[in-house]
């Protein structure tokens, strides 16, 4: 039987992450959605290798299209800020709803994530990436200062983005779904390698939104280099994985590599602040 079709725009799928994601895949949910069907039947999963703000996953979880994700991220800031929301929900709540959104905690946010892009699970530096991302400059973790700028003369103040009682929301959702949510901080590839075990991959769609291969001036961790994005090719195409959707910068590399499969054109809105679009491809195995 055929379901109606999913409108991510209907208010309970809107701002469901707690994260902003620049290039964020929300939109996509409904296409994602639209493939769940060509699973096996059963529980159905779903895995992103490089998760950041896991917009259009957690579309299809609250919308029971899957049952389960399988989320990762290497890097151990956006891992963290992760694990601590599903973890210690309560306590992060509590953070949530008890620090000043100012400058002062902009600065202590900023201070303690620096150069832990590699480490250890830390509640504190969960939090203090959620805090950066949702103060700062379109999102940005690194690199960009606070809404408003560090004197808050700007236009908008560094709380513009900090609805804190809805990102509480946001927040105690997602401790409530934790048993349908399975985080990992591995390297992209290691994760897709690990999946082959580790997961039913007739029931699960993998969907795959790497660092850009021209990365220019990106805004997050970026831990592909060229054999990376050739290894990646070779997982996808060569294993075991038979349901799985790919975004990626429009570049030749990615044309050469996945040049036998179906490759179509995607407009991605990637700054917050002046709507700035990337050409993107989105590929599926034929
Ligand atoms: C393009 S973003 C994914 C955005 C996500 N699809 C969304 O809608 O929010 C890329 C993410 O990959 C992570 N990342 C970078 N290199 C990685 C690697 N080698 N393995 C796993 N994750 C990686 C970054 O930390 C970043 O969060």
């Amino acid at each position: 039987m055929s379901q109606k079709p999913l409108n991510p725009n209907e208010p309970q799928y809107r701002s469901l992450s707690p994260f902003r994601y620049p290039g964020g895949k929300a939109f996509l949910s409904a296409f994602l959605a639209d493939r769940i069907p060509n699973l096996g039947e059963g529980e159905r999963h779903y895995a992103e290798p490089f998760c950041g703000g896991a917009g259009a996953a957690l579309v299809l979880l609250k919308a029971d299209r899957v049952q389960h994700l399988h989320l990762n991220d290497a890097d151990t800031r956006i891992y963290s800020a992760w694990r601590a929301m599903l973890t210690e929900t309560d306590r992060f709540v509590d953070r949530i709803l008890s620090t000043p959104v100012t400058v002062d905690s902009w600065h202590w946010a900023a201070d303690l994530i620096k150069d832990a892009a590699k480490g250890n699970y830390d509640f504190d530096l969960g939090f203090a990436t959620f805090f950066l991302n949702r103060a700062s400059r379109s999102g940005i973790i690194i690199g960009a200062g606070p809404i408003g700028g560090y004197n808050q003369n700007g236009r908008w103040k560094i709380d513009a983005r900090f609805n804190a009682a809805g990102l509480a929301d946001r927040v105690r959702w997602l401790g409530s779904v934790r048993e349908q949510i399975s985080i990992t901080n591995e390297d992209g590839l290691t994760f897709l390698h690990n999946s082959l075990s580790r997961t039913p991959l007739d029931r699960t769609l993998f969907f795959v939104d790497p660092p850009y291969v021209h990365a220019g001036g990106r805004l997050y961790l970026n831990a592909m280099n060229e054999g990376k994005h050739i290894a990646l090719s070779d997982i996808l195409q060569d294993s075991a994985l038979k349901h799985w959707i790919l975004t990626y910068d429009d570049h030749p590399l990615i044309r050469t590599l996945y040049g036998g499969q179906d490759i179509a054109s995607l407009d991605v809105t990637y700054s917050l602040q002046n709507k700035r679009k990337e050409k993107e491809v989105l590929i599926q195995p034929v």
